[in-house]
């Protein structure tokens, strides 16, 4: 019988959880359908003791509140600078494990976490799998609400973004009535650009590079060079690729 998208999803979750994490980390804990399965591994083996002295650092508003859910401590990089892993999803992952975030919105502290961890273990079904990033699934990146269609002008603008077009994000936070217009708002109360690309980008390295320089922006959804291992679930069961 074939597996469905959740199944695959709860095994990649608790296989993450299972390989690598143990008693006394500081662990950092994703967003996102799959992420949530990682979160739900965790606080079972604390409740069942198997895992003992855990604290761990959420990526959103929504993990934060699954884990205080299931009883997890929690503390922030205020108090913990390194982590010793980091567990998240992915909207796209290449071949170089380079990565596409965002897509749940949390990018920026997904990043600000995960750049913090000694491991970076990304969790993802096959459909995440692609040759290249682009044209499968747009690339997010959080702006500052002030003057939003200048900053999607000069992002639209910058060579390695290759025409691409900026899309701001509408939608369906509670608190996200701008101007009786429905935008999306982040956890950290600003806007989601998604930018929708018709051809495979070439250089996220210079993309990310160029993205950083545009004032108005806070973060993007390119993850490159952050990934220890992809733990990928298909139909013939899992695959682990490391960096
Ligand atoms: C959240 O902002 C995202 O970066 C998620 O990690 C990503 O969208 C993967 O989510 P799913 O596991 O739900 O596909």
């Amino acid at each position: 019988t074939k597996l469905t998208q959740d199944e695959l999803k709860k095994m990649v979750g608790y296989k993450a959880v299972d390989d690598h994490v143990k008693s006394g980390m500081v662990v950092g804990l994703g967003t996102g359908s799959t992420a949530y399965f990682a979160v739900e591994r965790v606080g079972q083996k604390l409740a069942s003791g198997e895992l003992k002295d855990i604290v761990a650092i959420p990526t959103s508003i929504r993990t934060k509140e699954q884990a205080e859910s299931l009883n997890i401590p929690l503390v922030t990089l205020d108090t913990h600078s390194r982590l010793d892993v980091a567990i998240d999803g992915a909207d796209l992952v290449d071949p170089a494990l380079n990565l596409v975030k965002g897509g749940g919105g949390a990018l920026f502290r997904e990043k600000i976490v995960e750049a913090s961890a000694d491991k970076f273990i990304v969790i993802v079904d096959q459909s995440k799998i692609v040759d290249a990033l682009g044209p499968a699934f747009p690339l997010p990146i959080e702006c500052l609400p002030f003057c939003i269609e200048h900053t999607m002008r000069n992002l639209e603008a910058l060579p390695a973004m290759q025409g691409a077009k900026a899309v701001l994000r509408r939608g369906s936070s509670a608190n996200n009535k701008v101007d009786g217009e429905e935008i999306a708002i982040s956890d950290n109360n600003c806007y989601l650009v998604d930018m929708h690309f018709d051809e495979p980008i070439k250089d996220p390295v210079a993309l990310a590079d160029q993205i950083n320089k545009v004032v108005g922006t806070v973060e993007h959804g390119l993850f490159v060079g952050m990934t220890t291992s992809v733990i990928i679930a298909g139909e013939d069961g899992i695959t682990v690729k490391d960096a």
